[in-house]
């Protein structure tokens, strides 16, 4: 949710701005901008192709930030775009998140005879601290901070003090990348890959002034912190599209390796369970636990669901699943004996972060299940696993998805053999997981296959996706990676559900997609798949290969290998998600980056 890049260095900034932007648009592209030391600010609308576009090709400064924007306060203008000045026109900012109590702000500046030329919140950040300078911008940024409620990542500079950036975190997340040729900022380590790969996260709270050659970071009120650099382990080469027409098939296409480093080193062939070292300071209290709740929002959301079947089915552990949006301000209870699961891609989820902190406070232990390293999720978490899925740039998580169900998969063999599941058994399942990558390979196989029957059913404009048990959330995960990337309105219901109401909707030209691979519920699946077809609508089956009842009532059916029962669903997810990208294609929409949305969350 908007990006931030910066530099200071002995190198021209506004190469390395921009391509600090290109690599940060994800997390927003309605509007762009950079400032640099010697030069001045350029803006503008649409995305950062539009700001390359006017930007001059000499600027000369080495020294600058930069910022793409997911608009909150205001439309995705020129004139709201960041970076913002202050009265002096002599300070600029770039932020990321939302200042709540920015009206109070603006009226209590507005006093002062400080006016304001655009809608946003940023804007008063801005000339508050504008208020407060007196030739220390570090200082003139504490006070403001101190007066400020909401969250932010930003950088800010000063004409006036050419030589520094101070960058400060409340919410919303700040890299520091720590390079040859100088010093850079960020709000996403993928961005800094390129420079280096020696980076220091910002905690809450804290605020940085950085130079060229050296970093120096206090709290908002002025104590003195000592931070350790972290090396990142992402290639470069994984934020580049890399021959693909777009990031989003470039990561499906993943699957098999992520399915790989998920599992790498974490599948124990003697003893038929899973190795989770991510999770053995917290091991005797785990075995102790008698409920879990896991929580996550959007897709993450669905995984905790699918993840939900397989802990109930295989480990015996009663579980409930909560949107993050909801778990935070849900009544809850103390209870020593519940571990709350926190499910996030980014890590940076506010609705996400804001739950951890309400199961903290619920004296539950908290695990995290999360894939950028060093995220704020997975700092805040008492343990946790981590995805090892790779940087995901497009918009729609697909390859993390994937591997947020092979995680769920090894928890549920890791607890399973704690609480009485044989080594039989458990056997089997390691053995499943070793054949996963190369299914994954077996179901990429079909893309073609699945393109073509995208391109018939793109000029719909409602879909219906069903399945039923561990195939139910795949359900709702289907439709909203066809409402990310087509637009298509999609909704999703357990297939018994459908008789309880939405198969009203239901008609020729509202066709269903069915889940359904030969389990114990597929009986009951071909009887919705009939009920539907009694009102005409088109159905596309995703079956199991060697199903010879399923095209009788189908009219297109996609075929999956068939695996074991608590690996089907990540095996049926990922047809559904090169459909929605086929449909999004066939359609000419940009499905990496999706209308109205921003890949990484961290507004309320
Ligand atoms: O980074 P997170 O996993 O916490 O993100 C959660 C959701 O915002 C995310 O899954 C979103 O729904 C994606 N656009 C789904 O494709």
């Amino acid at each position: 949710m908007c990006g931030i890049f910066g530099y200071i260095g002995t190198e021209k900034a506004a190469p390395f701005l921009l391509e600090g932007l290109r690599t940060l648009e994800y997390r927003g592209y309605d509007s762009a901008g950079i400032f640099v030391h010697g030069h001045g600010v350029i803006k503008a609308a649409g995305p950062i192709s539009s700001l390359e576009a006017k930007l001059p090709k000499d600027i000369q400064g080495t020294a600058g930030i930069a910022h793409t924007r997911w608009a909150t306060h205001g439309a995705p203008s020129e004139k709201n775009a960041h970076p913002h000045h202050d009265m002096s026109g002599r300070i600029w900012l770039v932020h990321n998140g939302i200042i709540e109590n920015y009206r109070e702000l603006k009226e209590g500046l507005a006093v002062q005879g400080i006016t304001f030329y655009s809608e946003t919140d940023t804007e008063v950040l801005v000339k508050l601290i504008g208020s407060f300078y007196k030739g220390d911008l570090l200082e003139a940024t504490r006070l403001a901070l101190r007066a400020v409620r909401g969250t932010y990542g930003l950088a800010v500079v000063s004409e006036h003090e050419p030589n520094k950036i101070i960058v400060a975190r409340m919410g919303s997340p700040i890299v520091l990348g720590l390079g040859k040729e100088g010093n850079f900022i960020a709000s996403d380590p993928s961005a800094l890959l390129v420079h280096t790969k020696r980076v220091v996260y910002l905690d809450d709270g804290e605020i940085a002034s950085v130079s060229k050659d050296s970093f120096e970071v206090t709290t908002i009120r002025g104590e003195k912190k000592t931070k350790k650099s972290e090396i990142v382990e992402w290639e470069h080469e994984a934020v580049q599209k890399n021959g693909f027409a777009h990031f989003m098939l470039k990561e499906m296409f993943e699957a098999p390796e992520v399915v790989l480093n998920t599992l790498r080193g974490r599948l124990n062939v003697e003893e038929g369970t899973a190795k989770l070292g991510g999770l053995e300071m917290v091991e005797e209290r785990i075995k102790h636990i008698q409920r879990l709740h896991i929580i996550g929002c959007g897709s993450a959301y669905y995984a905790g669901e699918v993840g939900r079947y397989m802990l109930e089915e295989y480990a015996h552990i009663p579980v409930e699943v909560e949107l993050g949006s909801e778990y935070r301000y849900k009544k809850t209870y103390p209870d020593k004996k519940a571990a709350a699961l926190f499910v996030s891609q980014s890590g940076e989820t506010a609705d996400t972060r804001a739950s951890v902190e309400k199961a903290k406070s619920m004296q539950m232990l908290t695990l995290g299940m999360v894939n950028v390293v060093g995220s704020a999720i997975a700092r805040e978490v008492d343990a946790g696993i981590y995805n090892h899925a790779g940087p995901e740039v497009a918009v729609a998580s697909t390859k993390a998805y994937i591997s947020q169900l092979t995680a769920f998969a090894l928890m549920a063999l890791y607890l399973g053999r704690q609480r009485g599941m044989s080594k039989a058994e458990g056997l089997d399942i390691v053995k499943a997981l070793q054949s996963l990558p190369e299914t994954m390979r077996a179901v990429l196989k079909k893309n073609d296959e699945i393109a073509k029957v995208a391109k018939k059913y793109a000029q719909y404009r409602d879909f219906m996706y069903i399945g039923r048990t561990f195939h139910s959330p795949i359900a709702y995960e289907g439709a909203l990676k066809l409402k990310e990337v087509s637009y298509i309105h999609a909704e999703a219901y357990a297939g018994g559900e459908l008789k309880h109401g939405p198969i009203a909707m239901l008609d020729k030209d509202f066709p269903v997609l069915a889940i359904v691979p030969q389990n114990d519920v597929y009986e009951k699946m071909i009887s919705n798949i009939e009920e539907v077809r009694a009102r005409l609508a088109p159905v596309v089956a995703l079956a199991t290969e060697g199903d010879l009842q399923i095209s009788a009532v189908a009219d297109d059916v996609i075929y999956m290998p068939k695996v074991h029962p608590l690996l089907q669903p990540i095996v049926a997810v990922l047809p559904l998600q090169l459909f929605a990208y086929h449909v999004g294609v066939a359609k000419g929409l940009n499905v990496d980056r999706p209308r109205n949305l921003a890949k990484s969350v961290t507004v309320e």
